[in-house]
Parts: C-alpha cells; sequence; structure tokens
C-alpha cells in the first residue's frame, strides 16, 4: 500500500466490521498493538487531558493515540455521543479524529499523525535543528488556525469552543499547514473538573481575564487566546516569561507599551532572518491586538480576524482612510485610534 493512499484513506485494509458512522471504534487490543503496549518509549506527550503515545495502525497509518484522564462520572453513551460530534467536524486546518477506544473505564481517542513538530517546539527551540520559521511560515501558520477557528465558531452548528489555544496545540504539517488539535476535549471532559481547572491556570498567558477571574466562558475567549498565540509568533517569546526583567514578563503587556512607545520595529523574534515589511508588522500586531482587548465584546470574530491577516489593505494607508471615513468598517475606525499609527509617522498627532 502507498503512503499517499493510506494519508487519504488511513483506515484502508483495516476490518470493516468495527467501522462507525464517521470513523473507527478501536478495541483496546487494536490500540496496545498500535503502541506497543503503551510502551514509555511511545509517549509524545503528557499535557492537561491525558498522556498522548504514537503508534502505527496494523495497516501501517502513523497515529496519535490520546489516553483520556479516567472520567468514571460519563456514561458510555455521553462519551460517545460527543465523540461523534468532534468527529464529524472535518476541516483541512483541524487533526482529523479516525475513532475512539472505550473499553472498561478506559477512553481514548486516535487522531491522525501530524509529523512536523508544533508551533511551541518550533518557536521556543523544540525544532532547532530544523531551522527557525520564516515570518510568512509563520504567518501562513496563523492564518490557517484563524480559518480553523472560524469553521468552529461561525461555520458549524452546535459551535465549538475550543478552549485551550495554545502554541503546542497547533500542529504542523511537512507544507507548514496549521492543523489544530484538542477541540472539543475540554467539552468531553465535562468543565466543571478540578483538573480542567488546575490546566487553567497552567497555561494562564493564553487565557482571556475574564475566563481566568470568573470562569466565564464563549468563543470570544478563544479570540484572546489566538491573539497571544499571534504575538508569540511574532515575538517568539513565551506569553509569561519569568526570565526576563519584569515589565517584560508578561507579553501582551510589555506588546502594549512597545506599541504605544512606538517601538514595535523592536519587538520582532530576532531568529527571523528576512525581517517582515512594516506594512505586514503592523497588519499581524494591530490585529493581535483587537484580539487580546481586554473587553472580550470588542474582540473581533474569527472571520474578520482571517480577513485582516489575508488583506494587503490592513491596516488601511494614511490617505486613503480620509476617503473612506464615515464608510469605514468597525475595523478601519478602530485603527484610527490605534498607536500603532503614530509609530509610522512620529510627527503626525491624532
Ligand atoms: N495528532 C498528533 N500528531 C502528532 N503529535 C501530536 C498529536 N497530538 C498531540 N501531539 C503531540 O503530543 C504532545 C502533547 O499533547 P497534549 O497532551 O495535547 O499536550 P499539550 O498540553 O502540550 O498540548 C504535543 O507536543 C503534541 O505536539
Ligand atoms: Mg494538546
Amino acid at each position: 500500500m502507498v503512503d499517499t493512499e493510506l494519508s487519504i484513506r488511513p483506515m484502508s485494509g483495516l476490518p470493516e466490521f468495527s467501522q462507525l458512522g464517521w470513523g473507527h471504534w478501536f478495541t483496546l487490543r487494536d490500540l496496545q498493538v498500535a503502541t506497543n503496549r503503551f510502551s514509555k518509549d511511545n509517549i509524545i506527550g503528557d499535557g492537561g487531558y491525558g498522556v498522548v503515545y504514537q503508534g502505527h495502525l496494523i495497516n501501517g497509518t502513523p497515529v496519535a493515540v490520546k489516553k483520556l484522564l479516567n472520567n468514571p462520572g460519563q456514561a458510555d453513551k455521553d462519551f460517545r455521543v460527543e465523540v461523534e460530534a468532534i468527529g464529524h467536524v472535518r476541516h483541512k486546518n483541524l487533526v482529523r479524529l479516525l475513532g475512539y477506544c472505550m473499553e472498561g473505564t478506559q477512553r481514548m481517542l486516535v487522531y491522525e499523525y501530524v509529523n512536523n513538530g508544533n508551533l511551541e517546539q518550533w518557536l521556543h527551540g523544540g525544532m532547532r535543528q530544523h531551522g527557525y520559521l520564516t515570518w510568512e511560515a509563520r504567518m501562513k501558520i496563523l492564518l490557517g488556525t484563524a480559518k480553523a477557528l472560524a469553521y468552529l465558531h461561525e461555520a458549524i452548528e452546535p459551535k465549538v469552543v475550543h478552549r485551550d489555544i495554545k502554541s503546542s496545540n497547533i500542529l504542523i504539517d511537512n507544507n507548514f499547514n496549521a492543523k489544530l488539535s484538542d477541540f472539543g476535549l475540554a467539552k468531553l471532559l465535562g468543565a466543571g473538573k478540578s483538573y480542567i481547572t488546575t490546566r487553567v491556570m497552567g497555561t494562564f498567558g493564553y487565557v482571556a481575564p475574564e475566563y481566568a477571574n470568573s470562569g466565564l466562558l464563549n468563543e470570544k475567549s478563544d479570540v484572546y487566546s489566538f491573539g497571544v498565540v499571534l504575538l508569540e509568533a511574532i515575538t517568539g517569546r513565551d506569553p509569561v516569561d519569568h526570565g526576563r526583567p519584569e515589565n517584560e514578563v508578561n507579553l501582551v503587556e510589555w506588546l502594549k507599551t512597545m506599541v504605544a512607545r512606538r517601538r514595535s520595529e523592536e519587538v520582532v523574534d530576532p531568529m527571523i532572518e528576512t525581517r517582515p515589511s512594516t506594512s505586514a508588522l503592523k497588519r499581524g500586531l494591530l490585529t493581535a491586538l483587537r484580539c487580546v482587548d481586554p473587553d472580550a465584546d470588542k474582540r473581533p470574530k474569527m472571520s474578520q480576524v482571517v480577513r485582516m491577516l489575508e488583506s494587503e489593505e490592513y491596516p488601511m494607508p494614511r490617505q486613503d482612510r480620509r476617503h473612506r471615513r464615515g464608510g469605514a468598517g468597525e475595523g478601519e475606525s478602530q485603527m484610527e485610534n490605534s498607536d500603532t499609527d503614530r509609530n509610522e509617522n512620529p510627527d503626525t498627532k491624532q
């Protein structure tokens, strides 16, 4: 069987009888075989939802098997309903769920294996032997992530709030396409669980203020976290880095200060060999700053974020903006009040 066939039909050659509507119901035995009996050597991660193993199905398809934390409160039927809901969600920038396993108290999810690391590794040295991402690669990855989120929030019913957007959940394929992982998992495990709370605290730098303060959560919390990841990709800095001077520990706060002081050219990750144009940098920074607005209602929708990142005309050049005054969309009128405007035209007072 050739590799390309497996990537298009990862289940080919496997017995038909165990297939359900969208995917595959694996036995514990199938997954033991796939992961060399859940060998320690196959562990590729240990996150808030459980342990992740790398493995191969008997037809050769590479997979990631996520062994969920035991959740005895959940009935088999509920689990199946939730997993099937996630399984039906398909998008080129979402990691594909191939199937699941439910035996005794064991709950596992089987995903396609995405083999080029995750954004966290690429940005913070885990892929150093492969070099560093260019500006263009970073923006392609962030645009793909934005499209996946726009799809989850706006194109499907019921909508899916991811709840754990962070760079290690953005996997990367050989063509540097983003593949967002772990969507729907928070819901699957139930939001009231204490480990969910612990996990949220663990990824503090990404969490929207209203979520951190009151547990209030909707898709605008994902927009905030997306903004943090965008800033992380532009600067190469961690969202919270205690190794830095006090005023630089919190990435969002530091960025706001730098932009207000007209020093945005200085924030670009020094590892990026070919610097972005001023307008591309401005586009990225202003999009990110709108996403991390402390007021959730003022944050853009993800479909607007996609348009901002794709538009050569965002932010609109100053001379064009005057003609459009009055007719300007929400985004553009906000741009007029933006601090970075002053950055390029230090002599112009707003
Ligand atoms: N489908 C997949 N293909 C390849 N690697 C994956 C896949 N899913 C998860 N991983 C890797 O497993 C690791 C742990 O994942 P996870 O348990 O979700 O922890 P995290 O909190 O870091 O996201 C991550 O580094 C991620 O890159
Ligand atoms: Mg993850």
